[in-house]
């Protein structure tokens, strides 16, 4: 049995749409900052049983295609027909509102491939979670994360910009609603990818901000980092609303965040805001400005729910 730990990341560059969906290769490279405060542990064991099994959170769950692809994709590579026994738990505070396949993936790569026996590196097993969910290329390290978009299975990587985070970096994820997400990403993405006239600008803007988010990671410029996380996102979220039928993963208490990260600001405090395909929104600040932060928006919102995330470390093997 080998068991694997992976932490979740949040996009500061977003994916967002996949030019091919069958290999799993994105339009666009993304940029990630791994967190440290939900994890997926995940144990794998290839026995004689006769059919895969997945144990989520102790209850027995069908075997999604994504699932299985990585477990076949393993099974080549070892040359093995065994089936596996896969049990998953997520170890997230409920008040995360954290997405979970890119800690959920990132782990089952680590933990299926030493189970089977086989010694893959760090860019293999990246290609290896891409196969589960592209976000999940990116947990397998720690700190700032670089996907390379790529032109074929092998190109399509993650890699480290900084696994060492030196600087007071914060992020802080606010829950606004624990409802399951109406529109998957997979499905959301690729309905920007067919049907929004915008989609061709967002991928040209998002590779422009590669390269001005890595410089904005190099010289430790967090409102930087922050402005451009923001507009990356709200680019991102323009494909919803410009898709046909139109959609969109904004709450209304995501847009009254919104609006109070821009009065926050107005004070002087460095605090911009990104999401993913929920309506739970990620304040990114700095250390020193959290309680201040945190503050204003207790008093206008009572009981706000949140956690605060720093860096966080590369997916990792628990057992020997
Ligand atoms: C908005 O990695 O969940 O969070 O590859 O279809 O599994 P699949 O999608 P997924 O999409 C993540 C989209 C995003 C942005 C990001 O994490 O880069």
């Amino acid at each position: 049995m080998s068991l694997a730990r992976a932490y979740t990341n949040i996009a500061l560059v977003k994916y967002w749409g996949k030019r091919d969906v069958a290999q799993m290769l994105p339009y666009n490279s993304s940029l990630s900052l791994t967190l440290d405060k939900f994890y997926t542990e995940t144990s794998v064991e290839f026995t004689d049983q006769a059919e895969d099994q997945f144990i989520f959170e102790g209850q027995q769950q069908p075997v999604s295609a994504k699932l299985m692809r990585v477990l076949d994709d393993v099974r080549q590579l070892a040359g093995s027909q065994q089936k596996a026994q896969v049990k998953s738990h997520n170890h997230v505070p409920t008040s995360a509102g954290l997405a979970s396949s890119a800690s959920a993936f990132a782990a089952l790569a680590v933990a299926a491939s030493h189970a089977a026996g086989l010694e893959l590196s760090r860019r293999e097993l990246s290609i290896l979670a891409r196969h589960g969910s592209g976000s999940a290329s990116r947990s397998l390290y720690g700190g700032f994360v670089l996907w390379h978009a790529g032109t074929d299975d092998q190109s399509s990587f993650a890699e480290p910009l900084s696994e060492q985070v030196d600087f007071p970096i914060a992020v802080i994820a606010v829950l606004v609603n624990q409802q399951q997400k109406s529109i998957l990403s997979g499905a959301g993405m690729q309905a920007a990818v067919t049907s929004s006239p915008y989609y061709s600008a967002w991928v040209k803007t998002a590779e422009a901000d590669i390269s001005r988010m890595s410089a904005a990671i190099a010289d430790q410029d967090i409102a930087q980092i922050g402005k451009l996380a923001e507009t990356n996102a709200m680019r991102m979220h323009a494909t919803t609303l410009s898709a046909n039928p139109p959609f969109t993963y904004f709450a209304p208490e995501t847009l009254q965040i919104w609006e109070l990260v821009r009065q926050i600001r107005t004070k002087g405090l460095n605090c911009y805001l990104t999401l993913d395909a929920g309506p739970n929104p990620k304040l990114i600040c700095h250390m020193q400005d959290v309680s201040k932060i945190v503050e204003i928006l207790n008093a206008e919102i009572p009981n706000l729910t949140y956690t605060l995330c720093q860096p966080g470390p590369g997916a990792k093997l628990m057992t020997q």
